[in-house]
């Protein structure tokens, strides 16, 4: 037999549960618009991340691993990927979610496809109230490795939950550091801004963008450990806001 407080759980559950489905599917948010408001979040609250949102991610985790070859694998409730020296010094705190981003050895434009679809899932999971990080370095290789297969190559993870905060805005290098198109269409200005605004390892920012006579945008990276990956990320934020479907992506250079 239900009790009255017990009904009123139940409830307040399924409204909860539907008003999470229903923001997803009804889209109050899209990953265009979670371009401005995404920053890199280390510290997170005890707050549980409920296993609906979990399932959202996931799901779109598995389409993106399957179309394109790569391997991102949800962590849930397990804080030993940043429970590590590293991830300490990096004031990494209270993560129990994760995203572990990895590729086949033999995939190739791996690292760039990773960045790309990581950051696709780093975007849903803003629109969703979640906060995010990526990390290359500052967690524990060896408790991310269980999640692998031994053929696959770990590229990074991805920190998942409620911030303490919401983060704040990089210092950023302004559109002509990063591109000389000197009056451009909006769709590309737009593509250039929203890249400016794409998370880079130790915020390098080290790539450029141009427009070349065939209309098809140009990017060309330097030679870091993560240049790939930041390229791939650069590229998402980039068709986004200039409403380019992923695979008409655009050439690139290294
Ligand atoms: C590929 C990649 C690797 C990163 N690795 C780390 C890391 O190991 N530790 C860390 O604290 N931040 C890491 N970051 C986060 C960057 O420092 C951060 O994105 C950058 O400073 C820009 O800030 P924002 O994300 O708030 O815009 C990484 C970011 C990327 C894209």
């Amino acid at each position: 037999m239900i009790t009255a407080c017990g009904f009123a759980v139940l409830c307040f559950r399924i409204a909860e549960t539907f008003h999470i489905f229903a923001a997803y599917y009804f889209q109050d948010m899209n990953l265009t618009d979670a371009i401005p408001l995404r920053h890199s979040v280390r510290s997170y609250t005890e707050k549980p991340v409920e296993t609906e949102k979990l399932a959202i991610l996931e799901k779109e985790m598995e389409k993106y691993n399957a179309r394109n070859g790569i391997c991102m694998k949800l962590v849930k409730d397990d804080p030993s990927v940043f429970k590590s020296f590293l991830a300490r010094y990096g004031k990494f705190r209270n993560i129990y979610n994760c995203v572990v981003v990895a590729m086949p050895s033999a995939l190739e434009n791996g690292e760039e496809l990773c960045g790309y679809f990581g950051e696709r899932i780093v975007l849903l999971a803003q629109t969703l109230g979640l906060n995010t990080c990526w990390a290359g370095l500052t967690f524990s290789k060896k408790a991310a490795k269980k999640y692998l297969l031994p053929h696959q190559r770990l590229l990074a993870v991805i920190a998942l939950g409620y911030g303490e905060s919401q983060g704040k805005p990089h210092k950023s290098r302004t559109y002509s550091d990063v591109c000389n198109a000197v009056c451009p269409p909006q769709w590309f200005a737009k593509g250039v801004e929203a890249a400016l605004l794409a998370p880079t390892a130790l915020n390098k920012q080290n790539f450029r963008i141009s427009l070349p006579d065939n209309g098809k945008p140009m990017f060309s990276t330097g030679r870091g450990m993560y240049s790939k990956i930041d390229l791939g990320i650069i590229k998402c934020h980039f068709d986004l806001a200039a409403g380019i479907a992923p695979d008409s992506s655009s050439e690139s250079e290294f």
